[in-house]
């Protein structure tokens, strides 16, 4: 990832009034005395309390998933994210509450039986929803712990109906430049891609998520839709999916065609295979003042993926 280091005479954008917070407050004005009190709420709170599915939330606990470590609060994880389309600050999730996200498609094309279109609330509705405690690992060194809620992307998988010559699959986010500031830097490969093979995709740990904390996904985390692979670095995760692709060729991500020698295609988390910039050995939990601990390899999901990548070889899997 770019990282920007802040000279001693700016101030923090988190101290500044966030695009997206005004431009709230000035609709919100237009709406009336009602509006006003839920004024004060923070925007991706206001969009949840309106989301069709929130009947759905919270979503029974899997216990299979536990965490060595505890939750990352909402409210830490909410003002901390990587969302390149609305800024490269980390307070990108806030802005992103200008994303409308109902109406929703999630298109599903390439080597299936049958391309689809699904409608959002559909496809939610179809899928059998879960709540997991997994651990995020950013490429960057920092980490957080989230309970997601979602279904396993097999699920989704078993449901597209794949042809024999499915070897990957192709992830995209929305493109929407009047919206996401981010995209009008025209030299980001717009959309924001990401890959997986199958068996990386029908593993039990790749995760489709649409809630957390249980409730309805807010927009800074990539609502309506975004994937959670918790043993690859963060931006494996792709956020606002609008499209999946079942391909015959490894797909080009956004990241490894910005930077090859630094973002590939595997992304796998390991502590003694540094970034060519720093180092991968330690991780900051973010919310804890600064504490650091060592990374874990998979991101201590071994025992779940470590067989995936059995035989391959002449890969660089850890980058
Ligand atoms: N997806 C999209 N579309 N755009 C992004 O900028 N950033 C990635 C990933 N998915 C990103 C994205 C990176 S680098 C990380 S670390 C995670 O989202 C951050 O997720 P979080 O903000 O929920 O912590």
């Amino acid at each position: 990832m770019l990282i920007r280091r802040r000279r001693s005479w700016e101030i923090a954008e988190r101290e500044a009034t966030p695009e997206a917070l005004f431009v709230a407050r000035r609709s919100l004005l237009k709406a009336g005395a009602a509006a006003l009190v839920a004024e004060t709420l923070w925007p991706q709170q206001l969009f949840a309390a309106s989301d069709p599915t929130a009947d759905l939330y919270p979503a029974k606990r899997n216990p299979a998933f536990k965490l060595d470590r505890p939750l990352t609060p909402e409210s830490v994880n909410t003002h901390y994210n990587n969302f390149y389309e609305f800024s490269m600050s980390k307070d990108a999730g806030q802005l992103a509450s200008v994303l409308p996200i109902r109406p929703w498609s999630v298109h599903i094309d390439g080597l299936v039986e049958k391309p689809q279109t699904l409608a959002i609330d559909d496809l939610i509705r179809r899928m059998p929803l879960e709540e997991r405690l997994y651990r995020h690992r950013c490429v960057e060194t920092w980490a957080m712990t989230i309970p997601w809620t979602g279904f396993p992307l097999k699920t989704l998988v078993d449901y597209a109906k794949p042809l024999a010559g499915a070897k990957y699959i192709r992830f995209q986010t929305f493109k929407e430049p009047k919206v996401a500031p981010g995209q009008r830097q025209f030299w980001y490969p717009w959309p924001y891609t990401e890959g997986l093979t199958m068996a990386e995709a029908t593993n039990d740990l790749a995760f489709m998520v649409t809630g957390a904390y249980g409730k309805p996904l807010a927009k800074c985390f990539g609502a309506p839709l975004r994937l959670a692979v918790p043993w690859k670095y963060g931006f494996k995760s792709i956020k606002s999916i609008v499209r999946i692709s079942f391909v015959a060729e490894r797909p080009k991500t956004f990241w490894e065609t910005l930077g090859p020698s630094e973002y590939g295609f595997w992304a796998n988390v390991n502590p003694n295979v540094p970034h060519p910039r720093w180092s991968q050995a330690t991780e900051e939990m973010i919310g804890t003042g600064g504490q650091r601990r060592p990374t874990l390899l998979f991101n201590g999901y071994g025992e779940e993926v470590a067989g995936l990548y059995k035989g391959i070889t002449g890969e660089k899997l850890f980058m």
